[in-house]
C-alpha cells in the first residue's frame, strides 16, 4: 500500500498520523515545504520518501513536482491523504489525475465551501441555521433580512473562528461589512443559541467504524472574543445520553447526505435549549488542537492508527471501550511577554493529579503565544473521570485555582 500524504510537519498532530501509517504497514511517500531535517524523528524514520517543495499552496507546482517524481520513480499510488483543511481540495485534484480512490474533487467542495455544504443538507431535510451567499454589502444587508438578528457573518471557508461576528441588531451591520471587507465572500447566518458540540468519526468502505461527541465549554467563538477565557473540550463518555441523542442523528444523517465513504470527519453542532439539533459546519479531517488526544483518552483508543487502517483497508479492527469522560483545557497566561510563575497548580494536582493524563504548559521563560492567533494558548492539561460532572469539576477548578503569569 503506497500513500501519497501531504504536509507530514504541519500541522503537529501530523506526526501521528505518519505514525498510523506506518504501523498498518504503508509505504508513505510525503509532500511538504518544511526541509526535512526539521521533522520530528519519528516521522523522518517513517517516511519512504520525502519531496521538499517551495509551497504546498502552489497547487500547480505541487502537482507538477509529484507526477515528476513519480514518473521517475516508477511508483504506483494507492491513496492520497490529506489531513490539513487547506490542501483537501490539492489531495482530490491528485487522486482524479493519478486515478486513485478516495474523494473526488465534486465531493470535497461540499466539505470546504459552507455554502454548498448547507445546501446539501438543505435538499437532504436536514436542520441548518437560514443561510445565504454573500459576495457585496447589498447581498449581505438582504440576507440579514433573510436571516434576521441576531445573525452570523463569517468566511465560506474559515478555520480557528477567525474573522467570524455575531451582530445582534442592523445598527451594527455596517461595521461589521467593514472589517470583513477583505473577504471575497461570507457566509451570512441566522444566529443558533445553545450548546455546541461535535460529531467526529472515523469511517471506511462507507460505513462509521468509530464516533465521538465532544463538549465545547464555552462555545469557540466566545472563547477566542475573552482573554480570560480558558477554554474547555471535553469528549464524552456517554454517547447514548438523551441530551445530545438529536446531535447524533444529525451526525449520521449528515455523513449519508454527503454520501461520505472513508477517512475522518470533524462536524460541530448547536443543540437548542429546547433540544433541537442545528447543523454548523463539518470538515473531513480530525478535529484540531489536539482534540485527537482526548478521543484516544476517551476510548482507550489509538485514532491515528485507526485511522490509517480505515483509510488504507476500509476497516477499524482495535477494540476500543469507551470508559472516561476525557478533557482537554487551555490555559492562558495573565500579563503579556514571557512566563514568570505558574500559581495554584501543586494544590490543583494534589487533589486531581490521579486523574491528569497529561500536562503541557509553556516552562517559565518561554515568550506567550498570541492568543488571537492560537487554539492551543500557552499549554493545556488532559484529564479523564467515568463521572461527567466530576470532570466538569476539575475543568473548572484547572481554569479558576491555576493561573499562570507572563511579564
Ligand atoms: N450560525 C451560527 N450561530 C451561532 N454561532 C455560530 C454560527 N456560526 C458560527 N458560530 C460560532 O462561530 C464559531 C466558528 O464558526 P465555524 O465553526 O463555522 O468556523 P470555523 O472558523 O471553521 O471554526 P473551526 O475551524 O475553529 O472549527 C463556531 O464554533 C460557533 O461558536
Ligand atoms: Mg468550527
Amino acid at each position: 500500500m503506497n500513500v501519497l500524504f501531504l504536509s507530514p510537519g504541519y500541522p503537529d498532530e501530523m506526526a501521528g498520523y505518519v505514525r498510523g501509517l506506518a504501523q498498518v504497514g504503508a509505504r508513505i511517500f510525503a509532500v511538504g515545504d518544511h526541509p526535512k531535517e526539521s521533522l520530528p524523528a519519528e516521522t523522518r524514520a517513517a517516511l519512504t520518501a520525502y519531496v521538499q517543495v517551495p509551497g504546498i499552496m502552489d497547487e500547480g507546482a505541487v502537482i507538477d513536482r509529484v507526477l515528476g517524481e513519480i514518473a521517475q520513480h516508477r511508483v504506483t499510488i494507492d491513496r492520497v491523504e490529506s489531513l490539513w483543511e487547506p490542501l483537501m481540495l490539492l489531495a482530490a485534484r491528485l487522486r482524479e489525475i493519478l486515478g486513485v480512490p478516495g474523494m473526488s474533487v465534486e465531493q470535497t467542495v461540499p466539505f470546504r465551501d459552507k455554502e454548498v455544504m448547507k445546501q446539501v443538507l438543505d435538499r437532504a431535510g436536514l436542520r441548518t441555521p437560514r443561510h445565504r451567499r454573500c459576495r457585496s454589502k447589498d447581498e449581505i444587508w438582504a440576507a440579514a433580512e433573510h436571516a434576521g438578528f441576531p445573525l452570523i457573518v463569517k468566511p465560506i471557508d474559515g478555520a480557528g473562528s477567525a474573522d467570524t461576528h455575531r451582530v445582534d441588531a442592523p445598527e451594527d451591520l455596517d461595521a461589521v461589512i467593514d472589517q470583513v471587507r477583505h473577504l471575497p465572500q461570507v457566509s451570512v447566518e441566522e444566529f443558533i443559541d445553545g450548546e455546541e458540540f461535535t460529531f467526529d468519526t472515523i469511517c471506511g468502505g462507507g460505513r462509521v467504524h468509530h464516533h465521538n461527541m465532544c463538549w465545547y465549554r464555552p462555545r469557540p467563538l466566545i472563547a477566542r472574543q475573552l482573554e480570560w477565557i480558558d477554554s474547555q473540550t471535553i469528549a464524552l463518555r456517554d454517547l447514548d445520553d438523551p441530551f445530545i441523542a438529536e446531535g447524533r442523528k444529525l451526525g449520521f444523517a449528515v455523513l449519508e447526505a454527503l454520501g461520505f465513504e472513508t477517512g475522518f470527519t470533524h462536524m460541530e453542532w448547536f443543540r437548542k435549549p429546547d433540544g433541537e439539533a442545528v447543523f454548523g459546519e463539518i470538515a473531513a479531517r480530525p478535529p484540531g488542537a489536539r482534540t485527537s488526544d482526548i478521543i484516544n483518552y476517551c476510548a482507550d483508543f489509538d485514532c491515528y492508527a485507526g485511522w490509517a487502517e480505515a483509510a488504507c483497508f476500509g476497516s477499524l479492527s482495535q477494540p476500543r471501550e469507551r470508559r472516561w469522560n476525557a478533557a482537554m483545557i487551555f490555559k492562558r497566561a495573565r500579563g503579556q511577554g514571557r512566563i514568570q510563575s505558574v500559581q495554584g497548580l501543586d494544590g490543583w494536582l494534589h487533589r486531581y493529579g490521579e486523574h491528569v493524563v497529561k500536562l503541557d504548559l509553556l516552562p517559565v521563560g518561554a515568550k506567550r503565544r498570541n492568543w488571537k492567533q492560537t487554539l492551543i494558548s500557552d499549554g493545556h492539561v488532559m484529564l479523564r473521570h467515568p463521572d461527567l460532572q466530576t470532570t466538569v469539576t476539575m475543568c473548572n477548578d484547572f481554569g479558576t485555582d491555576v493561573t499562570m503569569y507572563a511579564g
